[in-house]
């Protein structure tokens, strides 16, 4: 298919329902402007821009570009992007459903993108590991985050600490489409977990995240200049991993939809 033609509706529910059964899509040999991302994106719903200023495209600023290559001296947009697990926006109160990330140009070696599947991983808990995450909530808190995500990041400042209030999620999510429940975890940070003492909280939330990205559950997509990755942010965790960004080249767009109130 070509993503940059308006596909025809049967054909896109088609793939929207491949996309919440997988977690993630993948359509190879693509050439998507950023207006034709975009015009894809929102197939899926609203756009949800919260894209750094200077990361972002100049001329379409809900598109986030990953990149280490420069234009007259000047960065094009973030040569680094989420080396840790995660899950986008974990921290809003409504996180994006999908991302959409086009590869327009890609290094000889590394820069792949790792991702975890989260209804996989939960199916695969203990029952009695399932009983016992019902119902608990995980404090996602940008504050605590920080030096995990970014070490060689400045400290966090109190105008930080006033714009990142901690953001309670459920553990277990339902995915609102499938019903289907998937861990909400998130990647490296020993989370606190709503009325749980740490001593209890952080072994248990290090279990789950450990769990979650064992190789059974995780696929890792070497790039090719063209290809376009959909995935569902509900049931999916992800990661990039290094590339040479002074000898190598990659450049990618990102484009983010809406999503809602987990539960
Ligand atoms: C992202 C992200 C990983 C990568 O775009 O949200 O985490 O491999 N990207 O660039
Ligand atoms: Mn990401």
């Amino acid at each position: 298919m070509d993503l940059s033609e308006p596909l025809p509706k049967a054909e896109f529910r088609r793939m929207r329902d491949a996309w919440i059964e997988a977690t993630v899509l993948l359509i190879r040999g693509q050439r998507l402007p950023p207006k034709s991302q975009l015009e894809f994106a929102h197939r899926f719903g609203a756009i949800k821009n919260y894209v750094k200023a200077g990361n972002s495209h100049q001329e379409f600023p809900a598109v986030l570009v990953l990149s280490n290559l420069k234009q007259e001296g000047r960065p094009l947009g973030a040569p680094v992007s989420g080396r840790y697990w995660h899950t986008d926006g974990h921290y809003f109160r409504e996180p994006p459903s999908a991302s959409i990330l086009h590869a327009i140009e890609t290094p000889e070696r590394g820069g792949e993108t790792r991702f975890a599947n989260m209804f996989a991983a939960y199916e695969a808990l203990p029952e009695e590991t399932k009983r016992r995450i019902e119902g608990l909530k995980v404090v996602i808190s940008r504050v605590q985050s920080r030096p995990y995500n970014y070490p060689d990041r400045p400290p966090v400042s109190d105008a930080d600490r006033a714009a990142w209030p901690d953001m309670p999620q459920p553990i277990v999510r339902t995915h609102p489409v499938s019903g289907r429940r998937a861990l909400y975890v998130g990647g490296n940070v020993p989370w606190k977990i709503e009325g749980m003492p740490e001593a209890e909280s952080v072994p248990l939330i290090t279990m789950l995240q450990q769990f979650a990205v064992q190789p059974q559950f995780t696929y890792e997509h070497r790039w090719a200049r063209g290809d376009v990755i959909v995935w569902d942010n509900r049931s999916a965790m992800h990661k990039a991993t290094a590339y040479d960004e002074v000898n190598d080249r990659r450049h990618m767009h990102r484009v983010t939809v809406e999503g809602d109130l987990p539960f």
